[in-house]
């Protein structure tokens, strides 16, 4: 049935989902060990799409964790709410994050998970969306956002990966997920 509404919103706006199929169990576990859920205090998701990192995000948070997911499809926004209780699924653009942040009562967060599809997006959005992200993080804070493999030599993915390392610290990338479809790595950015 999600494997159904997310084929559907790809036909709907195939710009904004990015994939015809949502991530693997093997891609969200990779994406939730490179942001260090398990010891953080404000954990953010966006483009949560069907819920599939933020079950795996869910159940491995700590006692004190606050759990945001921001995700612009009002249909998605359903389906995570039915499937992950307790998070605190926003329907909105990850552009607003420091609103969400504070609708939690929370500042800002330790973690960003994004799962936003930013090869897709002009140069103009990807720009809002990173100053977002960086704002909205601690110092020290990680923003973890996954790539295909064959999309990180093309012109846009080299672009995107420059957009990253002239904000944070140090970028980094977790292994590669070849289960994944398409094989997939998460670049782990530091402010
Ligand atoms: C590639 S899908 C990823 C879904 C899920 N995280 C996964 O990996 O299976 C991208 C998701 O980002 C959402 N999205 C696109 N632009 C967004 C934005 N500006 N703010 C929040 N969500 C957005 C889409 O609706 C979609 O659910």
């Amino acid at each position: 049935m999600q494997l159904l509404q997310f084929i559907k919103g790809y036909l709907d706006d195939p710009r904004a989902v990015g994939s015809i199929i949502p991530s693997s169990r093997g891609l969200a576990d990779a994406v939730t060990k490179a942001a260090g859920v398990r010891d953080a205090r404000t954990i953010v998701e966006f483009g949560p799409g069907t819920g599939v990192f933020t079950s795996v995000i869910q159940q491995s948070l700590n006692d004190e964790a606050v759990f945001l997911a921001i995700e612009i499809r009002k249909d998605f926004v359903e389906v995570v709410r039915e499937r992950c209780p307790g998070v605190h699924v926003f329907h909105d653009s990850a552009a607003n994050v420091q609103q969400c942040l504070e609708a939690v009562g929370r500042q800002k967060c330790d973690c960003i998970i994004s799962g936003l599809p930013f090869a897709l997006f002009d140069d103009e959005l990807q720009d809002q969306l990173l100053d977002a992200s960086y704002e909205a993080l601690e110092p020290g804070g990680v923003f973890v956002t996954f790539t295909y493999i064959f999309a990180q030599h093309l012109p846009k993915g080299e672009k995107f990966y420059e957009r990253l390392r002239e904000r944070f610290v140090s970028v980094d990338k977790t292994r590669t997920v070849w289960t994944n479809v398409f094989p997939a790595f998460a670049y782990r950015a530091l402010k």
